[in-house]
């Protein structure tokens, strides 16, 4: 077998009793190499029932600690001897975030900024926290507060001295199909539930599409590609949100309910400003940090052999502009029946 980048390392997951903590851990217990799993999350019950859930959390590999990214001195605790931090704790209900800013922004805010402070004074090597694309130009305070994260973590670049440890960069990416809280559970409880007509905020709605197992996949591959200070956007599909309730729901009527405080009509990835500073490459587009504090083999080290495409004048990567779409077939192909 190769040797995998995570081979004899520790990785830590914030938020890894969460939709896509919980996919990560159980891929990288299942088919990775490495030494021990951390599942650091705030509720017992959450990680109680995930270790119930599979025989691969009761591993000798998996250990599940309990703590909250507010709290730089638990952080300090967990964060011993760890090599690897995916952070993915996060408060991301967009009413939820309207209604108690304070809470959302002293968990997505403060508490990123403890986990680059404490990543940085124990050296780590390798931190990666996932963004949204609500981050871009954000109207709602959820996506504010992550914009605020996403800044945080590329500048900590400039924070970790001639040692370069840890790299910071992260992952951004839409709408996760079937995440906890998402449009697609709630439609299909509905249904379960012998509605007659389906909820729909706007018709024209788009959004971005990632499975949680695209979404594994994209970040152990920026674990590899990273040199810190990266901004990486996977190319996925868009859908129209009536396409998923056709997929779901064929021929159902659709009750309008009007767009929420906090909404937009189509998410945006990457804007034409951030445009201006990002490579394109097969997979991914690598938005670059503009004012970089490292040395002149950045960009060497960051391209190793890969061929890399500018982006054209004015190229934003918007849901609604996109060129890659998911019809009502497609959607209802990877969508899996409620259990
Ligand atoms: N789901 C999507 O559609 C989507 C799309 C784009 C980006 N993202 C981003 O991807 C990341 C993961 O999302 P997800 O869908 O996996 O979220 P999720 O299912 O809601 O999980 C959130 C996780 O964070 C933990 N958490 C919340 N507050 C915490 C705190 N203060 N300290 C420690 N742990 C805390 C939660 O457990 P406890 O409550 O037990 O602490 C849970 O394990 C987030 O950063 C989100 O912004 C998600």
């Amino acid at each position: 077998m190769p040797k995998s980048l995570f081979q004899d390392k520790v990785v830590l997951i914030t938020g890894g009793t969460g939709s896509f903590g919980q996919a990560f851990a159980k891929r990288l217990l299942n088919e990775d190499q490495c030494q021990k799993v951390i599942i650091f999350s705030r509720d017992e019950l959450k990680q109680w029932e995930l270790l119930q859930s599979d025989p691969i959390f009761n591993s000798s590999k998996s250990r599940f600690f309990l703590g909250d990214v507010r709290d730089s001195d638990r952080l300090r605790r967990a964060f011993h001897e760890v090599n690897f931090i995916v952070h993915a704790a996060a408060l991301k209900q967009v009413p939820a975030a309207e209604y108690n800013p304070t809470e959302c922004i002293k968990t997505n805010i403060m508490g990123a900024m403890n986990i680059v402070d404490v990543a940085i004074d124990l050296g780590i090597e390798k931190v990666i926290a996932l963004s949204t694309d609500k981050a871009v130009n954000p109207v709602n305070l959820y996506g504010a507060t992550k914009l605020c994260s996403d800044k945080l973590f590329c500048a900590g670049n400039i924070y970790v001295g001639a040692r370069r440890k840890p790299q910071f960069s992260v992952v951004r990416y839409g709408n996760v199909l079937g995440s906890r809280g998402s449009l697609l559970p709630l439609w299909q409880k509905l249904l379960i539930q012998g509605v007659t007509s389906l909820p729909v905020t706007d018709i024209r709605m788009t959004r971005f599409w990632i499975t949680l197992d695209q979404a594994v996949d994209l970040v152990i591959s920026c674990f590899k590609d990273m040199q810190g200070g990266e901004i990486f956007v996977p190319k996925i599909p868009s859908m129209k949100v009536v396409d998923l309730a056709e997929a779901i729901a064929p021929g159902m009527p659709l009750e309008i309910t009007g767009i929420r405080p906090g909404e937009k009509l189509h998410e945006l990835m990457i804007s034409v400003e951030d445009s201006r500073h990002t490579l394109e490459f097969d997979n991914y587009y690598a938005i670059l940090p503009e004012s970089a504090p490292w040395d002149a083999s950045y960009m060497t080290k960051f391209l190793a052999g890969r061929r890399e495409r500018h982006l054209p004048d004015n190229f934003a990567y918007a849901s609604d502009t996109n060129t890659e779409w998911l019809d009502a077939n497609k959607l209802r192909s990877l969508i899996k029946k409620p259990s």
